[in-house]
């Protein structure tokens, strides 16, 4: 016969209190007002089910059942936030309002700040955007537009599996950052749209993005001052204008970027491929120990790129000169095509010649013609099989 002891039964109250203390809050915004029918305002419920979340002390769920819910500009505020970790899982699509001056005022449409342990499953982001690009084209009295999702000053966050269709201006913004993975995104904007960017990444440390497709009007991702250890893998980009970092020297005073790995990066159709800008300005700022690595180039303008003279209508560039310090380059097994005659550019500046190049294994053609390489105050070295010839 079995019997209860004292002790079996105090492990078993035990085990009961840890298992409902870890069981998870869930909030299905449907059951908070929200309507799946592409018109009716569900911003209040999104803030209940974070409000919600926020204040439980255990993990949290916020679900987006399947349909279409029309949000406006809307802040996940987490400064005030118990919970370090609340999960959206997202069957939905979110969609911005018809009109685009209602999101296009502010500068973001869903926006995350002072959240940590935030992760977004699935889902897509809609933000309409054709419409204030048709009234820029028009040079039109129209708002500059909001970015689709950002984060702001924020860590632990994990972006797996979510689509971002035609956003106003950028698509996602990780900003001021610690820890962000960035996995299975499916970007895509017209090759014409104006400033769609896909990932803007500044002032972040430790971001991911692997497995992920680009295809926009704009930088495909954008690296801007104070980034760290990025790690770049499994990108697919094009249309678009390649991976950038820059445009740096913006300001006098700026973070530099520092260990950067982009492996495994295809660029189909694009105007850039593997670029590095900087306006011709003074700048404390500076790039170092950059890694491209197993990149395939198919019909790109600029496959390799180093711009440190870049300065549009020639307005405040003083003498053209970049503060920006760039060393410790290499480019690795970067093959393909060029659409132009100059496949590899390096275009430095007098002040702050670039460093430490180094390129190796790279095979550019350009139509079965011979291709060029450019070099104006670059350093650095060719190791193994170097086509077009090495201008280093
Ligand atoms: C460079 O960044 C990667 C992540 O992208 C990290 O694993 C590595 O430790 C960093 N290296 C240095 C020297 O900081």
């Amino acid at each position: 016969m079995k019997t209860t002891t004292p002790l079996s039964y105090l492990i078993s109250l035990l085990l009961i209190s840890l298992l409902t203390s870890h069981a998870t809050a869930s909030y299905d915004i449907t059951k908070l007002g929200a309507k799946p029918d592409g018109k009716t305002d569900s911003t209040p419920s999104f803030l209940k089910a974070w409000t919600g979340a926020c204040n439980s002390g255990k993990s949290a769920l916020i679900y987006v059942p399947p349909g279409k819910y029309v949000v406006n500009n809307v802040l996940f505020n987490g400064g005030q936030c118990k919970n370090n970790d609340i999960t959206f899982s997202i069957d939905g699509t979110l969609v911005a309002p018809s009109d685009y001056n209602v999101i296009g005022k502010k500068d973001e449409w869903i926006s995350f700040q002072y959240v940590t342990g935030v992760k977004i499953y699935g889902g897509s982001l809609d933000a309409n955007g054709a419409m204030l690009w048709a009234c820029k084209a028009k040079k039109g009295n129209c708002p500059q537009g909001a970015t689709s999702l950002s984060f702001t000053n924020s860590k632990n966050i994990v972006i797996n599996g979510l689509r971002s269709i035609n956003s106003q201006m950028f698509h996602i913004v990780i900003n001021g950052c610690e820890n962000v993975n960035i996995q299975g995104v499916q970007i895509t904007a017209p090759g014409n749209s104006p400033n769609t960017d896909g990932i803007h990444v500044q002032l972040s440390t430790g971001v991911t993005i692997m497995n992920t497709g680009i295809k926009t009007g704009d930088d495909c991702i954008s690296i801007g001052p104070g980034t760290k250890n990025l790690w770049i893998e499994k990108v697919a980009c094009g249309p678009g204008h390649g991976i950038s970092i820059g445009s740096l020297a913006k300001g006098l005073d700026e973070p530099g970027v520092e260990n950067v790995t982009v492996k495994a990066a295809v660029f189909t159709g694009t105007q850039n491929g593997l670029r590095i800008k900087a306006w011709g300005r003074p700048s404390n700022g500076f790039v170092k120990q950059v890694l491209f690595q197993h990149v395939v180039m198919r019909n790109v303008e600029n496959p390799i790129v180093i711009d440190q003279n870049y300065c549009p209508r020639n307005e405040n560039c003083p003498n053209q000169v970049s503060g920006i310090k760039i060393s410790q380059i290499t480019y690795q097994d970067v093959k393909g095509t060029s659409a132009t005659q100059i496949a590899i550019k390096f275009d430095c500046s007098t002040m702050n010649p670039c460093k430490g190049i180094r390129l190796e294994e790279v095979e550019l053609t350009y139509k079965n013609k011979p291709a060029q390489s450019l070099c104006t105050n670059a350093d650095g070295s060719a190791h193994g099989s170097v086509k077009p010839t090495s201008c280093l």
